[in-house]
């Protein structure tokens, strides 16, 4: 029984590590940064084979000929042996010129990693229970103007370009990770700590928080949306102008609504909402909500209006949830949601 468990669970690995479709492959790296950790990882790689090959073999070799013999009587014990001063030396120093080799193409990869880029996009990634917000500063060399702008879930960058991230956290520790755009890195309170990014070509990346942070840890995703030139341009020209305010219709009945239900209180609507209260939890800015695809840590579809609706009823549904509202109807919900349907 147990063995037959143990077969179970070994070709369950076995088979997880066959999946065609990992958006969050680590050895499929897709940018500058994550190519640089895979090409010191698969050669390390093939050294611990060769090591794990060799002590198996001896351990075989061991067994083989350490057996007992037909014949031979208890007290028959194999020859005593007690220090070998060679083999001693061997196995202090064979590992420890192993890993020196590996050190010697290891530290330039750290140091390089943590340089910051040139001419790189700027981000300040902000890590909070259980989402990620990103803030663009002004930066003229990539179009962005007066005060920037901010969005949550989804960092965009344009492809073939470093971004050089600035990662604070909100409230406990968290670690942004985007596997095929370089490794991860920790996200701590009263710290700053930088990253950089880069994505060969257009495209979404998967990424999670990869640090226990609380009931939700599991619900941190993230996006990283790299887009082409134009693409890029178009973007940030999008995020650049405030919707417009909706004066009429359900629209206007769920602006009103946001203000009343306390929504305001904490989310941000550029050219609409400005005021966040000062005690308030840090909340997504939700200025161009619909130029997204998920929400509430990229744990759902935003272009499921039942998914959107679930939520205004329960934002609990997400255990650990900050967001606090009060029980809605249905058609003060709908209202809202018409409101939301305008921030694109
Ligand atoms: Cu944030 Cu785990």
């Amino acid at each position: 029984m147990k063995s037959r468990l143990f077969l179970a669970a070994a070709s369950l690995l076995l088979l997880g590590s066959c999946a065609s479709d990992a958006p969050q492959d680590a050895l499929d790296p897709a940018g500058r940064y994550a190519r640089l950790t895979d090409d010191l990882f698969r050669p390390v790689f093939w050294v611990a084979v060769a090591v794990f090959v060799l002590v198996e073999v001896l351990i075989v070799l061991a067994v083989v000929k350490g057996r007992r013999k037909p014949g031979d009587l208890d007290e028959d014990l194999p020859p005593q042996i007690h220090g070998n001063t060679r083999l001693e030396l061997g196995w202090t120093f064979l590992p420890a010129l192993i890993l020196a080799g590996v050190a010697v193409f290891t530290v330039p990869v750290i140091f390089e990693l943590n340089e910051r880029p040139d001419d790189a996009l700027e981000v300040t990634v902000r890590g909070a229970k259980y989402w990620w917000g990103y803030e663009y500063p002004e930066q003229a060399a990539f179009g962005i103007e007066g005060e920037g702008f901010e969005t949550a879930n989804e960092l965009h960058i344009p492809a073939g370009t470093p971004v050089f991230l600035t990662l604070r956290s909100e409230d406990v520790i968290h670690s942004f990770w985007a596997p095929r755009l370089n490794g991860t890195r920790d996200v701590v309170p009263g710290r700053i700590h930088t990253w950089s990014l880069e994505a060969d070509e257009p495209g979404v990346y998967s990424g999670q928080c990869k640090e226990f942070c609380g009931t939700s840890h599991a619900n941190m995703r993230l996006k990283v949306v790299a887009h082409s030139q134009e693409d890029w341009e178009a973007w940030v020209e999008r995020m650049s102008t405030d919707p417009e305010q909706p004066t009429s219709g359900l629209e206007a009945e769920g602006f009103e609504l946001f203000a009343q239900k306390g929504c305001a209180g904490c989310h941000q609507v550029d050219g609409q909402y400005e005021e966040v209260a000062d005690d308030a939890p840090y909340a997504p800015n939700l200025t161009h909500l619909f130029s997204r695809d998920c929400f509430a840590g990229c744990i759902y579809d935003l272009n499921d209006r039942n998914e959107v609706e679930a939520w205004l009823r329960n934002p609990q549904r997400k255990a650990g949830s900050l967001m606090v509202i009060g029980e809605l109807t249905e058609d003060e919900i709908d209202r809202l949601y018409a409101y939301l349907r305008t921030l694109e």
